[in-house]
């Protein structure tokens, strides 16, 4: 199951080079779950055949507005009211114009008319057209009504310009649509509460060049710090060494060691509501750091490493007895998810654990997608396997839910 599972999106296709771009997003979309009935403009037709998305969505693709066979499968008030998400992909300037002023001249822009549901618009033009004043003022005339823009991007134009107006990669865009469809923690419901979250790996040194760490990517901490953020949240983000993006409006502390990270984790908990422990300590560092890098020739190295054991900064902070936010901890299990989560749950003190599987390959450590179990003092909650900037929103939902009942 993913946030797309079932969705029922009419994908609009104007004319333009990019809508070679929209067959992959088709596909992808598909792969997620999603039902996909396609409409192109006449111009789109010009650059991508109806065979070509016929094939890759599995229904029949929408062209005419008076074509009595395809009114009579299925009519265009229909089609309109079936949609639960209307995605132009790409729209062009034309289009762009036509939509701002309410034009019913073709089908698309009829069932843009006639549809209720929200529209979103991924544009791609040359670089002068979308910067021309009459295209944004049609941009901000669609965005007062409700219509969410995504991108264009910058960069090197099949006319051979370079700047703003290539259609955003259908990666991107998914990710972009997927979050629509996931239940969020109300913007601004958070608002007054300050969040800290741990994430990703440490890194134990052992000496100047080499150390002890894990495969941990730090993105369900990092997606979880956004989506705290969206909802309104002052959120504090120890972040051991991952190559990741600092969510927007975040503040970020950089840590490499366990010792550095329990350092900072301890300063925020005096001021938050909420910890969240989503970072994998390395539970072990090397007793001596050698200050000079060990020679292979001094020795074998298997019999002289000593490691001691790092503080459990999760557990310290749920053992206070002052200045104690409500403390919730993951748990990344192999085996007896749910026996080894619900037993770290007690003997950490925490108020919730998220126990992960990460047995699958295909879920928790370094991928993009985890599956969890939320554990708390009265019960258990099994999510479904989503990516985890989808999960991290449900699951903040979850957690906010008994943090701040
Ligand atoms: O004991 P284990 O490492 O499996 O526990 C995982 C949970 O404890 C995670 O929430 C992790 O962030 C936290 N933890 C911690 N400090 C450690 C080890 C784990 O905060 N030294």
């Amino acid at each position: 199951m993913t946030s797309l599972t079932d969705r029922r999106i009419l994908l609009g296709v104007a004319g333009g080079i990019a809508a070679y771009k929209t067959a992959d997003l088709v596909r992808r979309l598909r792969e997620r779950g999603a039902e996909i009935r396609v409409v192109m403009t006449p111009g789109a037709q010009e650059f991508v055949s109806p065979l070509t998305f016929q094939a890759l969505s599995g229904k029949p693709v929408h062209t005419d507005l008076l074509d009595t066979a395809a009114e009579a499968a299925m009519g265009h008030i229909e089609l309109a009211k079936w949609a639960q998400l209307l995605l132009i992909a790409p729209v062009s300037a034309n289009l762009l114009a036509k939509l701002a002023i309410g034009f019913a001249d073709n089908l698309l822009t009829t069932l843009c008319l006639a549809s209720e549901a929200p529209l979103v618009l991924a544009p791609a033009m040359n670089q002068a057209m979308w910067q021309h004043a009459a295209t944004q003022a049609n941009v901000q005339t669609l965005q007062q009504r409700g219509a969410q823009i995504l991108g264009p991007a910058s960069g090197s134009q099949a006319c051979g310009d370079v700047g703003p107006g290539r259609m955003l990669e259908p990666n991107l865009l998914i990710e972009r649509i997927a979050t629509l469809f996931t239940p969020q923690t109300e913007v601004g419901q958070l608002t007054g509460k300050h969040i800290a979250i741990t994430a990703g790996p440490t890194r134990e040194p052992l000496d100047p060049v080499r150390y002890l760490s894990n495969y941990s990517s730090g993105k369900m901490g990092f997606a979880l710090a956004a989506a705290a953020h969206h909802a309104g949240a002052e959120v504090t983000l120890i972040a051991g060494p991952v190559d990741l993006p600092t969510p927007r409006g975040v503040k970020r502390i950089d840590v490499l060691n366990a010792l550095e990270m329990h350092a900072a984790a301890k300063q925020a908990a005096d001021h938050c509501d909420l910890f969240i422990a989503a970072a994998a300590v390395a539970d072990f560092r090397p007793q001596q750091i050698s200050s000079q890098k060990i020679k292979k020739s001094e020795g074998n190295i298997e019999g002289t490493l000593r490691l001691i054991k790092n503080p459990d900064i999760v557990a310290a902070i749920a053992k206070r007895n002052h200045k104690r936010p409500f403390t919730v901890g993951f748990a990344a299990e192999t085996e007896k998810l749910i026996k080894h989560a619900r037993e770290k749950l007690s003997r950490k003190k925490l108020d919730m654990i998220i126990a992960n599987d990460i047995s699958d390959p295909d879920n928790g450590f370094n991928s993009d997608y985890n599956q969890v179990v939320v554990i708390d003092h009265e019960g258990e909650y099994s999510m479904s396997a989503a990516l985890k900037s989808e999960l991290a929103a449900a699951l903040l939902e979850k957690i906010v839910a008994r943090a701040f009942k």
